[in-house]
């Protein structure tokens, strides 16, 4: 019987009195890319750096590949690849020596090596400051180049920890497409990410981690398609002093028809979930109209992965939570 890459079950992790992980189960198919998606403090790198051993944890199971990661950590660094949230790259070192260091680590065979440095410098946009050092390299170069140290060597499992986090939105289309290159040969992809277009455009499976906990996986349209609603997004003109109040004036009177499933604000946006956007759109404006609210802008759209976020774990994917750094 074949395992799956990544087999987590019940896992615990706490800092202190901060529960990280509260048991954490979940199961990552080879070949596939696996997409932990969560907002900020959600427990995403503490899941990364207890499968990469780097951490260990309170309680659970973690394997890679049928390999107990706390019993044989060195057995799994062979099967891995890591590009870890936080930058690692070295000031004093040019592009090029970075990456050679890498290939040098990973024992890459020299007949590939300088074509695979240029291919990842070019990947990642830096072809051209190869032979610049570090410190004279914008964030957004340094992250670049982070990325490309972790792809050289072409490990089975790669796990990138928001692997476009403040990168531009080219550089960010290039390393989507670097990704689906990776899986397109063989590789598995475990991303950690708190885009929701990064992991409905990558991601064949998505678990989505809230304060330590799995709320709910699947494909990213077995998901959104679970919902069963549309959404309309409802904003109420911002100049307007009593604008919490006609939210809420708003938002019991749409409760009251019969078409509307659901309501939540958020911030200043009223999102009513609704059978069907076509007939309940004029009746929303008509309650707004007979309540004499000005609507600055509404919209609707078929539920995408915030609407999963926010129905299965009962707020908003960007609100901020009380509790952590
Ligand atoms: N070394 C540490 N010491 C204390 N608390 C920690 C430590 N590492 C993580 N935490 C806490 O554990 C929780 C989960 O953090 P984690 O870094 O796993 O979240 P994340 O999902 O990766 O968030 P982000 O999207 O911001 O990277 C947070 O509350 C965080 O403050
Ligand atoms: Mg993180």
């Amino acid at each position: 019987m074949s395992h799956p890459v990544v087999r987590i079950e019940n896992l615990r992790k706490s800092y202190g009195p901060i529960i990280a992980l509260d048991g954490v189960s979940l199961e990552v198919e080879a070949g596939k890319i696996f997409g932990l998606l969560g907002p900020n403090g959600a427990g995403k790198t503490t899941t990364v750096k207890i499968l990469t051993t780097l951490v260990r944890p309170d309680g659970g199971r973690v394997e890679i590949s049928g390999t107990d990661v706390l019993k044989d950590p060195v057995k799994v660094r062979s099967l891995i690849g890591y590009v870890p949230q936080e930058l690692t790259v070295d000031p004093y070192l040019t592009a090029r020596e970075h990456l050679h260091y890498y290939a040098d680590l990973y024992h890459l065979p020299a007949a590939i090596r300088a074509s695979r440095i240029r291919e990842a410098l070019t990947l990642v946009g830096l072809a051209g400051h190869e032979d610049r050092r570090v410190r004279h390299f914008s964030g957004g170069m340094k992250k670049k180049l982070d990325l490309a140290c972790g792809l050289i060597h072409r490990p089975p499992l790669i796990f990138l920890d928001e692997p476009s986090l403040g990168l531009d939105v080219q550089v960010r289309r290039d390393v989507w497409s670097y990704i689906l290159r990776l899986k397109e040969q063989g590789t598995t992809v475990f991303l950690c990410t708190n885009y929701m277009d990064e992991a409905e455009r990558l991601c064949d499976d998505v678990a989505i981690i809230d304060s330590g906990r799995i709320a709910v996986m699947g494909t990213p349209t077995a998901l959104r398609s679970q919902l069963k609603r549309d959404v309309i997004s409802v904003e109420i003109a911002s100049f307007n002093e009593h604008q919490g109040e006609m939210l809420e004036a708003l938002e019991r009177a749409v409760s009251q028809l019969a078409i509307v499933q659901g309501t939540v604000k958020d911030g200043m946006q009223l999102k009513v979930y609704v059978e069907s956007n076509e007939i309940a759109l004029p009746q929303i404006l008509e309650s707004a109209a007979t309540l004499t609210i000005p609507i600055h802008t509404i919209t609707y759209s078929r539920p995408g992965l915030d609407e999963v976020f926010l129905h299965y774990t009962g707020h908003a994917f960007a609100e901020e939570k009380k509790n952590h750094g």
